[in-house]
């Protein structure tokens, strides 16, 4: 398999010129920001200032990957993103995000082997088959795919297989008396266990069987089958097995098309999905984080993160920038759409972010590739679109850019790739959780090592002591 990722490599260094350039820049712009904020070892409880939508809360610790805001940086496992895409392979990456280091040979054919093989799902695609694909948002189709792929890999359903509650969970809450008055200025509003109990030593194994390493490869490369039989299924075409001599990426496009990619299609897929691989505590990684801390299966889990990503303020959000381009039209017409929706207040898709206040290093990437991709094989709409996009970030940056730090962020370029590549808008965001899978299991592995349900608190303002008026008297 290595040979195969050299190969995608070898046959495209002017991509791989592309990202490093884009790289010198992101750092020659990014010097002078303030070093990364909170990171290393914390003992718990801490203390972080939170607002809406949990903004700036800490849910867990983490070492799979660190989003510097302020730097708009992007690290996995250590390893900054300019630097994988450059050099590394969306298989490579997603061993680094599941095992924390890089393959050597061996252990990366050996799990590009897997992952190929796993690519081969025909009975959960039968099934998927008899779904009325046409009638369906493709992400809840990928959603029963995901389902369907647990009834089909696990014996979860069945009784003996339920983990026993008490070696799976081995912190109780009731140590936490949540909603009591507080007892004064001293005593927080919970308490925390002053000392943990003892791990039970088979509390990760016990936990969920279904949700080991070889559960998250079953997901990576069922998410990519399901998302091209679905594609294909809607265009009343059939399934396409994946082919041997292709990459993850080259077979998505592959089974998707049913032609083999170009060296260059293959490259800038698999840079994407590179891109989209993780991203912090993102609202769908966080999604699929609560269900997998209620000890439900991983799949289950994945299923919530698909749900979650669906979102146009989120994951949804690449589909939106192309029909947001279609209808300003085109570059003269950025001025006036813009003043327009600032003065209805109108959120402009692919732009902004919660973590982000400087440029989104996807972006950084995402664009020069939408301008290459565009310029060799676009057509006449895809370079209007792209032109128009240019104008639109202009306009943006001189505005809300300088008054509330807002830029483009991943979703405002991926779209253009896709668009040039000839792939249908309504699989923008499957794509997107394509990639994603592997943050996703890649977290939920480390979380449920060390597992404790998310339970957060919202703040009561509601009244008391209200009287209960019978029905006849109201
Ligand atoms: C992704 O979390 C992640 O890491 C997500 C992600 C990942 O990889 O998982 O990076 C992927 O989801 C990228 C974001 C894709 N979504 C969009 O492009 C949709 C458009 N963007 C926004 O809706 C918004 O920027 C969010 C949802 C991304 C972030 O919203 P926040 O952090 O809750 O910001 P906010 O709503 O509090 O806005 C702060 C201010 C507001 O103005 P005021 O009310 O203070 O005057 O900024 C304004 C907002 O109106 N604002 C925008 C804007 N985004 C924020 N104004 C115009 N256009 C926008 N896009």
């Amino acid at each position: 398999m290595s040979k195969i990722c050299e190969r995608m490599h070898a046959e495209t260094e002017d991509i791989t010129k592309i990202i490093l350039q884009a790289a010198e820049k992101a750092r020659a712009e990014t010097s002078s920001e303030p070093e990364p904020g909170l990171t290393g070892k914390i003992k718990w409880p801490i203390e972080c200032t939170v607002g809406p939508g949990l903004e700036g809360a800490i849910a867990c610790s983490t070492k799979i990957g660190y989003v510097n805001g302020a730097k708009g940086w992007l690290i996995y496992q250590g390893y900054d993103i300019f630097d994988l895409c450059a050099h590394s392979t969306f298989e490579e990456v997603s061993y680094l995000l599941l095992h924390g280091h890089l393959p050597n040979k061996e252990q990366l054919d050996e799990f590009c082997a897997k992952l190929r093989s796993f690519l081969h799902i025909p009975h959960t695609l039968r099934t998927v088959m008899n779904l009325p694909l046409e009638q369906l948002n493709p992400m809840a189709a990928l959603r029963f795919g995901a389902n369907l792929m647990r009834q089909r890999l696990t014996w979860r359903d069945n009784e003996s297989a339920r983990p026993s509650p008490e070696s799976a969970i081995y912190t109780d809450e009731d140590s936490i008396p949540m909603e009591t008055k507080p007892m004064g200025e001293e005593h927080a509003i919970y308490e925390f266990r002053k000392k943990k109990r003892q791990r039970p030593k088979d509390a990760r194994k016990n936990a969920d069987d279904a949700s080991d390493i070889e559960s998250c490869m079953h997901l990576i490369a069922g998410m990519s089958s399901l998302t091209a039989a679905i594609k294909r299924i809607r265009e009343d075409r059939l399934p396409i097995e994946p082919d041997p001599t292709l990459s993850h990426a080259g077979n998505l496009l592959y089974m998707m098309s049913g032609k083999r990619p170009s060296p260059e299609e293959e490259r800038l897929m698999d840079v994407s999905l590179i891109l989209h691989a993780d991203h912090g505590m993102n609202a769908s990684t966080f999604a699929a984080l609560v269900v997998a801390s209620t000890m439900s299966d991983i799949y289950f889990s994945v299923g919530a993160g698909i749900a979650a990503l669906n979102g146009p303020l989120h994951g949804g959000a690449n589909e939106q920038v192309i029909k947001l381009l279609e209808e300003i039209g085109s570059p003269k017409n950025v001025d006036v759409w813009f003043d327009k929706a600032a003065s209805e207040k109108r959120r402009v898709m692919g732009f902004g972010h919660r973590v982000y206040k400087a440029y989104d290093p996807r972006a950084r990437i995402l664009g020069p590739l939408a301008d290459y991709v565009t310029s060799k094989s676009g057509s006449k709409r895809a370079k209007t679109l792209l032109a128009t996009a240019k104008k639109l970030e202009k306009k943006v940056a001189t505005t809300l850019g300088k008054e509330k730090k807002i830029f483009p962020n991943v979703d405002y370029y991926s779209g253009l790739v896709y668009e040039s590549m000839g792939i249908p808008q309504d699989i923008f965001t499957p794509l997107f959780a394509v990639s994603r899978v592997s943050g996703w299991t890649a977290r939920i592995l480390e979380y449920i090592a060390y597992n404790r349900i998310f339970r957060p608190r919202a703040l009561y303002v509601g009244e008391f002591d209200k009287k209960y008026v019978a029905l006849n008297k109201r």
